[in-house]
């Protein structure tokens, strides 16, 4: 099969996911990954500086995950989580509720993040009906955060532009501001301990504009993803617990991204000191090997459906597959083996370092974010801190940016899901090599993209 016959194919054939087609749109191919390196189809190499999608912590090619999928393929491939257990789900629940903090001992398995972002959704709702609170079933989630693309997760997710084809959607989704604080407001933009205040109050006033009776749940990612890794200010979780407890709303911790590794520790909660009730994971569990996503709810929630015949009605064929728990299980070994969370926590102040080292640039305004997850604001005019209007964003990263970094050797993710910014989450591998070699690349084209202004 040459290039061109696949490149023909795909744009006959395929149909990219959040993707543009049309004449001239070819998809790059990727055929190959190895540590933090991807090559695609005409053999060209590139770092992978997002880990896939936020996904690949241990790095690619790794045998060992490869044999365990085969190894679980071969014994049994499927078999269902409906009234029915298999070996390597039981093993992943029991591991994964050993990882999580507080009371969170129960796992209902999803195939992806979306679904276990739904599935807490539901839960919400079920679970407030069951105890006598019939009316709470709506959720509170942050401008421009990103939980999925199933309707109720849509729902839940804060970014217009990509609700609006959809619409309408489940009823019920509310949205509070989020913590970035480059763009708080007056008088919060050189105190961010008032500014997490200020935010996380925004929650409880919601909770009150709708009516505690009817509130069931509170997303939130620990550190979001889109708008460019925006990090919770000091006592931000603090407040939102105290106001979840308050008002008896849910905290879910959506940590499809921030979990595993990402930002150091297993679950990103820990990092920031909060126990949610729910946390929704996915991508890295596996590193990628194998699809999976989870949803970890407390005993307390569990508890109305554990009467021996109250059914929670909710899942999926594929919920927990036999081959994706087995090749989580080795890759949480991996984790384990190698010290990833304890490599990210040392190496972490590193990737800053390294790409701070961009400041100089005037088109970087700023640049933040936690672990190994990194955003870097692109702006007009770094005093004023002024964005890049419609179409310079489109002429900017998606006409310059993009192309130019991948042509340089680097895969990562220009963004303008909120003001423009690239995107960095590489394999929990990397070192200050692969830093080097971001910041490098990074440098040349973010350069040639000020000139191009
Ligand atoms: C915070 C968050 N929640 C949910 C999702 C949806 O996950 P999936 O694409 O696996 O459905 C994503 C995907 O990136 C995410 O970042």
């Amino acid at each position: 099969m040459t290039t061109v016959d696949l490149g023909a194919k795909a744009n006959r054939h395929l149909w990219g996911h959040f993707a543009r087609h049309g004449p001239g749109i070819t998809p790059p191919i990727i055929t190959r990954g190895q540590g933090v390196t991807i090559w695609d189809d005409t053999g060209k190499s590139y770092i992978d500086g997002l880990s896939g999608l936020f996904v690949v912590q241990v790095g690619h090619g790794r045998q060992e995950l490869a044999e365990a999928a085969a190894k679980q393929a071969e014994q049994l491939a499927f078999f269902p989580l409906w009234s029915y257990a298999t070996p390597t789900a039981i093993e992943l629940a029991e591991r994964i509720a050993h990882y999580a903090p507080g009371d969170l001992n129960r796992v209902f398995f999803t195939t992806g993040g979306g679904e276990a972002v739904e599935s807490a959704w539901k839960l919400a709702k079920n679970y407030f009906k069951l105890v006598g609170k019939p009316g709470k079933h709506k959720v509170v989630s942050r401008a421009v955060a990103y939980h999925g693309t199933p309707q109720g997760a849509l729902a839940i997710t804060g970014l217009p532009v990509f609700k609006e084809p959809f619409e309408p959607l489940t009823p019920g989704g509310f949205r509070v501001p989020n913590t970035n604080f480059y763009r708080a407001p007056a008088p919060y933009q050189d105190d961010e301990k008032a500014f997490g205040q200020y935010c996380a109050d925004r929650i409880a006033e919601a909770i009150e504009f709708e009516g505690p009776d009817t509130v069931a749940a509170v997303f939130l990612e620990p550190v979001q993803n889109a708008g460019g890794c925006f990090p919770p200010p000091p006592g931000y979780f603090e407040r939102v617990r105290e106001i979840c407890d308050t008002y008896d709303v849910l905290l879910v911790s959506d940590e499809v991204i921030c979990a595993f590794g990402r930002i150091g520790s297993m679950f990103a909660c820990d990092d920031f000191g909060y126990v949610p009730d729910i946390i929704t994971c996915a991508k890295g569990l596996t590193s990628g090997y194998s699809p999976i996503g989870a949803m970890i709810a407390s005993d307390r929630l569990f508890e109305p459906f554990d009467d021996g015949k109250t059914v929670f009605g909710h899942g999926y064929t594929f919920g927990g597959h036999p081959v994706s728990a087995a090749v989580a299980l080795a890759n949480l070994d991996i984790f384990e083996r190698e010290g990833l969370n304890d490599h990210v926590k040392r190496n972490a102040p590193a990737l800053r370092a390294t790409l701070e080292k961009l400041y100089d640039l005037p088109i970087v305004g700023d640049i933040r974010g936690a672990g190994f997850f990194y955003g870097i604001e692109l702006v007009k005019d770094k005093a004023t801190r002024e964005t890049f209007n419609d179409e310079e964003c489109e002429r900017l990263l998606r006409g310059f940016l993009t192309p130019a970094v991948f042509e340089a050797g680097l895969y990562c993710r220009a963004d303008d899901r909120g003001d423009p910014v690239v995107q960095l989450a590489p394999p929990l591998i990397s070192g200050q090599k692969e830093f080097d070699a971001i910041y490098e690349i990074l440098r040349g084209v973010l350069d040639q993209a000020g000139r191009l202004l």
